[in-house]
């Protein structure tokens, strides 16, 4: 694994958004998986400037989202893929229907919502790079400490710590919804390669304990020691502990 630490925020947000840019031009019809949240969106705002300014393309990429709240149809306004529009797939030129996040609203079910979403990435020949984050209890995706590290997609009750650290964008905690889709640990260990962005002093110590500390189901993003194509971009502030 391999860790890349930068100055200031900024400075992650370029370095990743460029290491994605050159990821994706590699090979035609190249499969992207991406994160929500507060960290990726500085990624997403050089990636939109690199389109605009015609230095890439999103055309003939395929994404795949990590995760969906359970129920939601996507407009509502903390969906993800509300979100992933607003930063990202509305301001450049991925083609319609390249962009998949998980669904499991209306008629659909469980098994649709999950088995189904495995069943589109594997039609698609896998992931060939994932973006991740990481919660402020190590979470990666919405694997909760304590998810098995067998878990394909799957459904998921929500922990009062996420619900408490997504509470942010709702109006109050009881808003925050309980349950999710996701790629569970299986799925992120599929991917060909990873690479998971960290920032800000508050996950400094869950950082460290995940690079350095025993690969345990109780810190999810502790996993990723064995996944062989990992790097893992963070500030000077996230990396303070290692
Ligand atoms: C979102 C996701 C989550 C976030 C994590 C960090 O799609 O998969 O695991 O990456 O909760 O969230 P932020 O970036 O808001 O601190």
């Amino acid at each position: 694994m391999e860790i890349r630490i930068f100055e200031t925020e900024a400075g992650v947000d370029k370095a990743a958004a460029d290491y994605v840019a050159a990821r994706i031009t590699e090979k035609k019809g190249f499969v992207l998986g991406l994160p929500t949240g507060g960290t990726p969106e500085g990624m997403y705002a050089k990636l939109v400037d690199k389109v605009n300014k015609g230095e890439l393309s999103f055309k003939g990429i395929t994404t795949f989202n990590l995760d969906e709240y359970a129920g939601y149809k996507g407009d509502e306004p903390q969906a993800y893929l509300r979100f992933m529009k607003e930063h990202l797939f509305d301001h450049v030129d991925i083609e319609e229907g390249a962009y998949n996040v998980p669904n499991m609203s209306g008629d659909t079910t469980e098994k649709e919502a999950t088995y189904g979403y495995e069943n589109k990435i594997a039609g698609k020949g896998g992931i060939d790079l994932m973006v991740l984050g990481m919660g402020g209890n190590g979470h990666i995706g919405f694997n909760e400490p304590g998810t098995p590290f067998g878990l394909g997609v799957h459904r998921v009750e929500l922990t009062e710590k996420t619900r408490q650290d997504n509470s942010r964008f709702f109006a109050s905690i009881d808003d925050v919804p309980t349950a999710a889709i996701t790629m569970g640990i299986r799925s992120i260990m599929n991917c060909r390669s990873l690479i998971m962005i960290v920032k800000g002093s508050a996950k400094a110590k869950v950082l460290a304990q995940a690079l350095s500390g025993p690969v345990t189901e109780d810190i999810p993003a502790s996993v990723l020691q064995l996944h062989p194509q990992a790097i893992i971009f963070a500030d000077k502030e996230a990396a303070s502990c290692l």
